[in-house]
């Protein structure tokens, strides 16, 4: 048997699966990666090997983790693997002044963006962009019958509009206190100073309820809070082909003080989406676990 993960031997939803393949009979077990679950982490390797099974562990491991960072990225750090995807004009405007953004990018790149929600199984955003867009923060992609990932809102002093489309899709807000919901879920975490919610505790909450992969939709408030924090793990960052060519607003809404405080970042692939760019890249220091 080839299997990419490390088979578990513990008892979970389902009984471990080590027992399952010695029941089974099998001889050999190739193995890619061992399971960074700490239930498991190489006992089910050391089981498997006890009944006698011939158990091979590493071939083509990076590539096995590559197929589900998350996964593996949750289980190392506890933490959710948090992606920032944000469009821009190829001058680094994410809206212009008047609010507006829908649509900076054509639409391959939206499509594009679809399938990244797609592989998320959870989507932030903060709620001046629930405010101004009114988003569903869906998967809609022709003939998608997946999941859909659940909606996260960080909820600042301003109410979200009861007419909100949001709260059709039962999402999970967090904010520093008690509000009475029209739908959702809440969960209140303390604040970071005048700052709005603790982003940190924000992401415990996301990660507590065993979401693995954080798209965070913006927009420039939260996207700033996040990288100041030393949040947000990687980027795709969709750079459009048109300039805006003046000041709207910026990926991050906030100051940069000194060239010093630019923080290197791996670009891990550039690609050309219809008319526009996508950008992928990961934090050089992954500070989220
Ligand atoms: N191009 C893109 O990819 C893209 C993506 C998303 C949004 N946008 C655009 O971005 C604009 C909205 O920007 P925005 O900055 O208001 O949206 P935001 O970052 O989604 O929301 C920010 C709001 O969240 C609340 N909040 C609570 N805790 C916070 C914390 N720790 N850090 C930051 N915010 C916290 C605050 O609400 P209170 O102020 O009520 O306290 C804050 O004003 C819209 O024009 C939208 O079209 C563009």
């Amino acid at each position: 048997m080839i299997v990419t993960l490390e088979p578990c031997s513990h008892q979970g939803l389902t009984p471990p699966c080590t027992e399952a393949l010695i029941a089974a009979g099998v001889r050999r077990i190739v193995v890619a990666a061992i399971d960074p679950d700490r239930r498991v982490s190489g006992s089910g390797v050391e089981r498997l090997r006890a009944a006698g099974i011939d158990v091979a562990v590493g071939m083509l491991g990076s590539e096995a983790e590559s197929s589900d960072p998350a996964y593996f990225h949750h289980r190392r750090h506890g933490s959710s693997l948090v992606t920032l995807k944000t469009a821009m004009t190829l001058d680094g405007q994410t809206a212009a002044l008047d609010g507006t953004s829908q649509w900076i990018t054509g639409a391959s790149a939206r499509e594009d963006g679809h399938r990244l929600r797609a592989k998320a199984d959870s989507i932030m955003v903060g709620s001046g962009t629930v405010i101004a867009d009114d988003p569903l923060l869906d998967v809609r992609l022709s003939g998608y019958k997946g999941p859909q990932p659940r909606p996260v809102v960080v909820l600042g002093k301003r109410p979200i509009p009861p007419a909100a489309r949001i709260w059709g899709r039962n999402p999970l807000v967090i904010a520093d206190r008690h509000h009475d919901l029209p739908a959702g879920e809440l969960a209140i975490v303390a604040s970071s100073d005048d700052a709005g919610v603790d982003l940190t505790q924000a992401l415990a909450e996301v990660a507590e309820r065993g979401y693995l992969d954080l798209l965070v939709e913006g927009g420039p408030r939260i996207a700033a809070s996040l990288w100041r924090d030393r949040l947000v793990d990687r980027g795709v960052f969709y750079l459009a082909g048109r300039l805006a060519g003046g000041r709207g607003l910026p990926v991050f809404d906030s100051a940069w003080a000194s060239l010093a405080d630019a923080r290197a970042i791996e670009i891990v692939a550039v690609v050309q989406v219809g008319s526009d760019l996508r950008v992928e890249w990961e934090a050089a220091e992954r500070m989220s676990g």
